[in-house]
């Protein structure tokens, strides 16, 4: 009997080479036995690793800051967690919760997989767009590659020859031969594609599954401007229809979902299940092996957690794991039914009730924030990031800007036309969101035209939701560039660059000043400056004055200027500062501009101060040193 079923295992793995643990970027890994769960805790700097059988959390380790992705190395109990914050590797005992090493790396490790054996494992770098090869036996690292930009989602193939890796800001799926270390092959999808943080593998067949969004930037609707997409990229070398991409909304009929974060697959390949992080619900689907349907939806998508953003399944295709990154907690489902059998709390809300409630609303685009169920802030702003793109808005082309500094850095808005971030109520009830409600109740002041009301108009301290959403959008901080050799050490091209900014002929610092490099103040009359970039853009409708962005974290936010036609630092300098009225840059020589460029890339390279005389008070109060 015994005899029998190892017998029949056996031939269960040789007919499915099944995707083994750690195979595809995830905040969730179960071990190859299926007895344990790992569960990365990005905002809390955890891993908890769960016991599947008893349902009981085991423990939760201190790792470091913002971990985006574990695996299991091999059988485990050993595991290896990226801190995305911390340019670094955790290499973990899951058993005894001790840590072996941290592993510094370039910086912003995302996703990681590793082999089978648990020998070799590869990491994903996004703003370098880099792959690192790290040995996963001695806790080193091999070689790192120039491999895209901004990579993301990673999955290793069966057969270990290749990754695939995804770019956040294009959807552009990448094959990295393991051997020749470089790329081969690429699916490039629509212009529109964007957010692509995950790559999935099917078990037998030549296929790669990604959930991205569309980000329609000529479009300022409720209902026209972000899509939910999944793309399938079928990965035989050759020409025709290697790429095709279901349109997540259509693909339910008359229901939208929002935000196609992940996605996973059974070991038979037969069942599809996609999580939406925006709409809090999944899609179950059967698999058409027929290379143009491809997936069928078994019923409607149906509701799971707040925020699921990781899904894996039990290594017999019985249980789904749910990461509801909201709820703080794992569902386990039923596979076939979806029947919600548990919950485990895998760890405690961080910061404050405000800020959770604020990162609630901040993802959701279900009422109260909009009524279409397409948009969520975080389909422009993903955890507070820029979605890299420039739209284009009633007042005229404007980049998203990224979150960063907020606190300190108000108003708001290129064109300085908000003062607090209780106004994005505004956006809210705008046509972009649609919310019937908004947060806030009562009447608030109409827009005329490009009337700034939102300066006359307090939205602060009128809803406890509202006040919450701010205090999330003020939360954000920088980390330090990359591009130097330590805190507070410039490498010295940046170093020389600093003099040139410094300098009284080229006059940056007079309106890039202070520690956040900004003269930005929420004392009135504001100052806003005339940079000469008003007339770059023919559908301008407020400039020519625009408020000194922050120059903090520059190195990774490119295109630039409120109109985003500055492809790099240095047009902003050049093409886009003709006239010298942005600074005086065209007395400077190539190595001046070089070395100025250099140093904007480096910052910030010092932390900045957590409190200035401009920042605001609704955010979550940082720790008295
Ligand atoms: C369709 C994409 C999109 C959505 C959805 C969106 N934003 Fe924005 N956001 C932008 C763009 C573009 C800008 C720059 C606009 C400008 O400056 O005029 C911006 C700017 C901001 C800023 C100003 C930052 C600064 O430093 O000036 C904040 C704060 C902000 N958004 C918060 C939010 C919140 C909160 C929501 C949800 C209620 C939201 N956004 C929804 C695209 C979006
Ligand atoms: C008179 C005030 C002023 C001076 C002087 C000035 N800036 Fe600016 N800077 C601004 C304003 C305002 C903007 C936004 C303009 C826009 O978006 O159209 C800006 C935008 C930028 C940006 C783009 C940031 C982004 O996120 O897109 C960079 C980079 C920059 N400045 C660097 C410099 C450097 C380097 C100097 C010195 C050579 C300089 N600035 C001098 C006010 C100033």
């Amino acid at each position: 009997m015994k005899f029998r079923l190892v017998f029949s295992l056996v031939l269960l793995c040789l007919a499915v080479p099944s995707a083994h643990a750690g195979s595809s970027n995830s905040l969730l890994d179960v071990s190859p036995d299926g007895k344990f769960l790992l569960a990365a805790n990005r905002d809390n700097g955890t891993v908890t690793v769960v016991d599947t059988v008893t349902r009981k959390v085991l423990r939760e380790i201190t790792v470091g800051e913002k971990p985006e992705c574990v695996s299991w190395i091999g059988t485990g109990p050993r595991a290896v967690v990226t801190l995305y914050e911390d340019s670094a590797l955790v290499f973990f005992d899951a058993d005894t919760g001790t840590i072996s090493k941290k592993l510094q790396v370039s910086a912003e490790p995302y996703g990681i997989v590793a082999d089978r054996e648990g020998r070799t494992g590869w990491v994903t770098h996004e703003y370098p767009g880099t792959i690192s090869t790290i040995d996963l036996q001695n806790e080193s690292l091999i070689r790192e590659t120039k491999a895209g930009s901004h990579l993301r989602g990673i999955a290793l193939a069966d057969d270990g020859r290749r990754v695939y890796v995804s770019e956040f800001y294009t959807g552009i799926l990448l094959a990295f031969d393991v051997a020749g270390q470089k790329v081969v092959d690429s699916w490039k999808g629509h212009s529109t594609d964007n957010l692509s943080r995950h790559v999935l593998l099917h078990p037998t067949r030549p296929k790669a599954y990604l959930a991205h969004i569309r980000s329609i930037v000529a479009v300022n609707n409720g209902s026209g401007s972000i899509f939910p997409q999944l793309s399938i990229c079928d990965l035989n070398p050759g020409e025709d229809r290697r790429r095709v991409s279901f349109g997540m909304d259509t693909f339910n009929g008359v229901y939208v979902t929002t935000n196609p974060w992940e996605s996973a697959i059974s070991s038979d390949g037969k069942r599809f299940y996609l999580i939406y992080a925006g709409t809090d619900d999944i899609n179950v689907c059967r698999v058409i092996d027929d290379d143009y349907k491809e997936i069928e939806a078994v019923g409607l998508p149906r509701q799971i957690g707040h925020n699921p953003r990781a899904i894996r399944l039990s290594p017999d295709n019985q249980l789904v794991y749910i990461y509801n990154a909201m709820d703080f907690a794992v569902a386990v489902h039923q596979a076939d039914t979806m029947k919600l059998l548990d919950k485990i709390q895998v760890c405690a809300p961080p910061m404050t009730p405000e800020w959770v409630r604020g990162k609630v609303l901040f993802n959701s685009a279900k009422p109260p924030m909009t009524s279409r169920r397409w948009i969520a802030c975080a389909s422009c702003h993903p955890d507070g990031h820029s979605d890299g793109r420039v739209w284009q808005q009633p007042e005229g082309l404007r980049k998203t800007t990224s979150l960063f500094g907020v606190a300190h850095t108000h108003p708001l808005h290129w064109s300085a036309d908000r003062d607090e971030a209780q106004d994005f109520e505004y956006t809210i009830r705008s046509q972009l969101m649609q919310s019937r409600t908004g947060l806030a109740p009562g009447p608030f002041k109409g827009k005329v035209g490009f009337d700034k009301v939102e300066l006359t108009e307090k939205t602060s301290g009128r809803s406890k939701d509202l006040d919450a959403l701010a205090i999330y959008n003020n939360s954000f901080d920088f980390p330090l560039s990359p591009n130097i050799l330590a805190p507070g050490k410039l490498p010295p091209a940046a170093a020389r660059g600093k003099e040139v900014f410094a300098r009284k002929d080229v006059n940056c610092a007079s309106c890039h000043g202070g520690p956040y490099f900004t003269d930005s103040s929420l004392e009135k009359p504001f100052k806003l400056h005339d940079v000469g970039t008003g007339n770059d853009d023919p559908t301008e409708k407020m400039g020519p004055l625009y408020d000194t962005p922050t120059l903090l974290g520059i190195y990774r936010t490119a295109p630039y200027l409120h109109h985003g036609k500055a492809k790099t630092l240095h047009d902003v300098l050049t093409i886009y500062n003709k006239g010298d009225k942005h600074g005086k840059t065209s007395q400077l020589t190539t190595e001046e501009l070089d070395d100025l460029v250099a140093f904007l890339q480096a910052l910030p390279y010092e932390t900045p101060p957590s409190v200035t005389p401009n920042t605001v008070s609704y955010r979550v109060q940082p720790a008295k040193k």
